[in-house]
């Protein structure tokens, strides 16, 4: 794609956002980096195969309890993979229910009341302070009241929850009813991440949201009148969306005060690609809007003051994103119910499909997959891969950052700072740039390929291979 393509793509929103900027950071980029070709940030376990069997992983880490390690806080994550309809655009391990809703509903929420009991009774996991906890999915609050209130009172009996635990969940408009957000204030439920994906309304409708956008605004503003955080997730690159209605979408979300922005490119894996085929969203090309959408939308929240702590993830000064940030404070990862993945010190585990955690997960046993502990070539790049997921290195990690080599022999940092991918900031460190957000992955796959020593940790995997479909 030439200029003209780019003048043209941005020729509605000159006056909104700095196209100047955009292009240069664009043009900084070519000819070194592909937008096509980027990767996301993927966990240990998507390196490489699990090193102990899911029985093995529970035994591993029940040892670990009894040496009685850490007292520092710790996160606890829930997946709720149940909403009212599959949406065909979505990527998330999320399914409809058949009939028996309630039973089967009732089923999978007194499984992770028992695997939160079983969690609470290792070593000394029931008074360490717990941070957050957060409901993902799916569509967590799909449960219904009765439900959520079951699983927040068994956290609150059987963990150290305190007045400083952020109660979060994801959700949509659909579910989030006046009844449920009551219930959900009285529970203690304080940070709302809400899938608005756009507010335009013919977009909304082609990807299957039933709620027209005022909807959206509506439960935006009454969440935030009862003092909640409140973090609105947006898509680039839904049909028929353009430039300058994601960039109307941002500025109206900025006028309703919304906290925190997350800005996902629109990702096509095999469980939504033939809805995305279908919508048009399989050529390559659009991976360039796309990247163009991403970049104005971050540089238009950074130009109204929002800052990153996560790398795709803009915040106000009142969204601290307590759970995503978990591994910038060292702290665990209690994660309970199907696909969960969670890590204690430098063990992590995992929690299967939903059909194997049912048959899976009984008294005595969480439902485990697998586990893996970090290898040396992982531990010695871990603070780095954490300052790129987070936006940020900070000024320790420069040093030796700066030693690392790219094939060339030029250094990595000077390429990064060439690139546009990374700035250096005003405390010494280095901020990620909206390239740098898009490439986060990329980044994190170059400190592993480029460390100077032999003992080379080499993530491989691309982005399809995040997907949960067999
Ligand atoms: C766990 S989902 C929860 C969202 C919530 N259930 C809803 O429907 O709005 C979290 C976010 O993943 C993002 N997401 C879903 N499908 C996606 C896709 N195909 N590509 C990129 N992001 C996607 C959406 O922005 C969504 O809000
Ligand atoms: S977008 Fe949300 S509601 Fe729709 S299927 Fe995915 S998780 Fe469920």
């Amino acid at each position: 794609m030439n200029t003209e393509t780019f003048t043209h793509f941005f020729r509605d929103v000159e006056r909104k956002v700095d196209v100047d900027s955009i292009r240069a950071q664009w043009m900084a980029l070519s000819p070194h980096y592909d937008v096509g070709n980027w990767v996301l940030p993927l966990p240990p376990w998507r390196h490489r195969p699990y090193e102990d069997s899911g029985p093995r992983a529970w035994e591993v880490l029940q040892n670990e309890f009894a040496k009685g390690a850490s007292d520092n806080p710790f996160c606890i994550y829930l997946h709720i993979p149940f909403c009212s309809s599959k949406c065909g655009f979505c990527d998330n391990y999320s399914f409809k229910l058949g009939s028996h809703q309630q039973q089967v509903i009732q089923g999978y929420v007194d499984l992770l009341c028992d695997e939160l009991k079983l969690w609470s009774r290792q070593g000394n996991l029931s008074l360490r302070p717990v941070s957050t906890i957060h409901l993902g999915g799916g569509a967590p609050t799909f449960i219904g009241e009765s439900a959520l209130r079951q699983i927040i009172e068994c956290c609150k009996g059987h963990f150290a929850v305190n007045e400083q635990t952020e109660l979060a969940l994801e959700s949509t408009v659909q579910s989030l009813t006046p009844t449920m957000i009551q219930t959900m204030h009285e529970l203690g439920f304080r940070r709302l991440h809400i899938g608005v994906q756009t507010l335009q309304d013919d977009v909304r409708s082609l990807i299957g949201r039933r709620n027209p956008s005022v909807n959206v605004l509506q439960t935006i503003t009454r969440t935030l009148e009862l003092g909640w955080v409140v973090s609105v997730d947006l898509i680039c690159g839904l049909p028929s969306q353009t430039l300058s209605s994601l960039i109307h979408d941002i500025e109206t979300l900025i006028e309703y005060e919304a906290d925190g922005f997350s800005l996902y490119e629109y990702l096509v894996y095999p469980q939504n690609r033939r809805w995305s085929t279908q919508h048009g969203l399989t050529h390559p090309e659009r991976h360039l809007s796309n990247y163009w959408m991403l970049v104005a939308g971050a540089t238009l929240l950074e130009s109204r003051g929002l800052t990153k702590n996560l790398f795709n993830h803009w915040v106000s000064e009142r969204d601290k994103n307590v759970y995503f940030t978990f591994p910038t404070r060292g702290e665990d990862l209690l994660a309970v119910g199907t696909i969960a993945d969670g890590v204690f010190g430098d063990y992590h585990y995992r929690h299967p499909r939903y059909a194997s955690y049912l048959k899976s997960a009984h008294s005595g046993f969480p439902g485990l997959e697998g586990g893996l502990r970090h290898d040396a070539a992982y531990q010695h790049i871990h603070p780095f891969i954490i300052g790129v997921q987070s936006g940020t290195l900070a000024p320790h990690l420069l040093p030796e950052l700066w030693t690392f080599k790219a094939v060339d022999g030029t250094s990595l940092v000077d390429r990064w700072i060439r690139c546009g991918l990374v700035s250096e900031n005003d405390f010494g460190g280095l901020d990620l740039t909206p390239s740098g957000s898009w490439f986060a992955g990329n980044l994190i796959a170059e400190i592993a390929s480029y460390q100077p020593s032999s003992d080379r940790y080499s993530p491989t995997l691309r982005k399809h291979d995040l997907s949960y479909s067999t």
